[in-house]
């Protein structure tokens, strides 16, 4: 342990505490195509050396295989990390570009007890419902995550992708310790009504997505020339043909602020995330994605980049002009619910 480790913040009223920037795990196995395995695991450690505690997987990530690639280093490293899983989402078995999303309780069961086997752990930290069921109200929905804790399966819950209303119910039935949803320059969706309520119910932010997929970080313009066949962005409307040309305009500012501070984009990107947690006043604590060692050292260096209110300024108007959805199907996202 050394002392340039990066602070800490509890995440909601009973929550864990963690350290105030997590690590997206998703892209380990699966959605930005391949991964090399041995240096996602070295970026795992890397990540807890700098005081990364919250690590975030899903059952759907790979289906099960993300769960299971983290295992060995949630194992070694068992007191000292935060898991966050999650479940909801599968993928058809006959076209798998097919969501299918359940929050039934006889199904809930079912994906926590598969969790915990892949993981190979007595309990998850952070159990989240990945996506709303509509069909499946959901106090039901949480009293059956509910029930979860009270077997010691699972210490806390967190709601993704969820709408303010969604919020207000979950919590009235089970404290909710974070929501995570898509925050970042390029997605502000959630400021209209869910910060609020967040605010007001003392549940943390976890911001997905902080560099927009990457987007942000410049490392590509298009996603029909510059990613791979296996890569999820190729869906993306906003990362394809004339949107993504209208977008890549959008990180100029990004940049001169970037010039301004020494720093690389991702680092302002994450910095923007971040100081949203003073410009708001709830815990935010984003899990930008990574695969690769050095990425990690620059990405938790950002969390001690404060903006002043002129960049802050600078970097306000470029949400608002973004060219196409977060998703092909914007019921996926909880701002197609509000
Ligand atoms: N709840 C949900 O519905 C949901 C949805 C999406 C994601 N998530 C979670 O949120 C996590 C993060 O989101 P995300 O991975 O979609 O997007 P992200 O964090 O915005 O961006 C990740 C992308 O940026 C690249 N990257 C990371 N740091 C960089 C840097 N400093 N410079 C240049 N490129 C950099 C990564 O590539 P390299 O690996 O090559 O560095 C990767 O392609 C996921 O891992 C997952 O755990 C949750």
């Amino acid at each position: 342990m050394t002392d340039s480790r990066i602070a800490k913040v509890q995440l909601g009223g009973e929550g864990p505490e963690v350290g105030v920037q997590g690590l997206g795990c998703m892209g380990m196995s699966w959605a930005y195509g391949p991964a090399d395995a041995g240096e996602s695991r070295a970026t795992l450690e890397r990540a807890l050396e700098a005081g990364v505690t919250l690590y975030d997987t899903a059952d759907a990530y790979g289906a099960g295989e993300n769960e299971k690639f983290l295992s060995p280093f949630f194992k070694e490293h068992r007191d000292e990390v935060v898991i966050a899983t999650k479940f909801a989402i599968s993928t058809s078995p006959d076209d798998p570009m097919k969501r299918i999303i359940r929050n039934d309780p006889p199904y809930i069961r079912q994906c926590v007890e598969a969790s915990l086997k892949r993981l190979d752990v007595d309990v998850i930290d952070l159990y989240y419902m990945h996506r709303r069921d509509v069909n499946v109200p959901i106090e039901e929905a949480v009293a059956a995550m509910a029930e979860l804790v009270r077997e010691g399966k699972v210490k806390h819950l967190g709601l993704s992708e969820v709408t303010a209303g969604e919020l207000r119910a979950a919590q009235a039935v089970h404290p909710i310790a974070a929501v995570q949803s898509e925050w970042s320059l390029f997605s502000r969706d959630i400021e209209a009504h869910v910060v609020s309520a967040a605010k007001e119910l003392g549940v943390a932010l976890v911001p997905y997505s902080p560099l927009g997929r990457g987007f942000l970080t410049g490392s590509f313009a298009n996603a029909d020339t510059d990613l791979t066949d296996q890569d999820f962005r190729r869906t993306m409307p906003r990362f394809t043909g004339e949107n993504a040309a209208a977008n890549v305009v959008l990180l100029e500012p990004i940049r001169a602020v970037a010039e301004a501070h020494g720093a690389s984009p991702a680092q302002i990107a994450l910095a923007w995330v971040q100081q949203q947690a003073t410009v708001h006043g709830l815990p935010v604590v984003p899990i930008p994605g990574t695969t690769k060692r050095s990425r990690v050292e620059e990405n938790v260096a950002a969390t001690r980049i404060v903006l002043t209110a002129e960049e802050l300024a600078l970097l306000e108007p470029i949400a608002a002009k973004v060219a196409g959805d977060r998703y092909p199907d914007m019921t996926f996202a909880s701002a197609g619910r509000e």
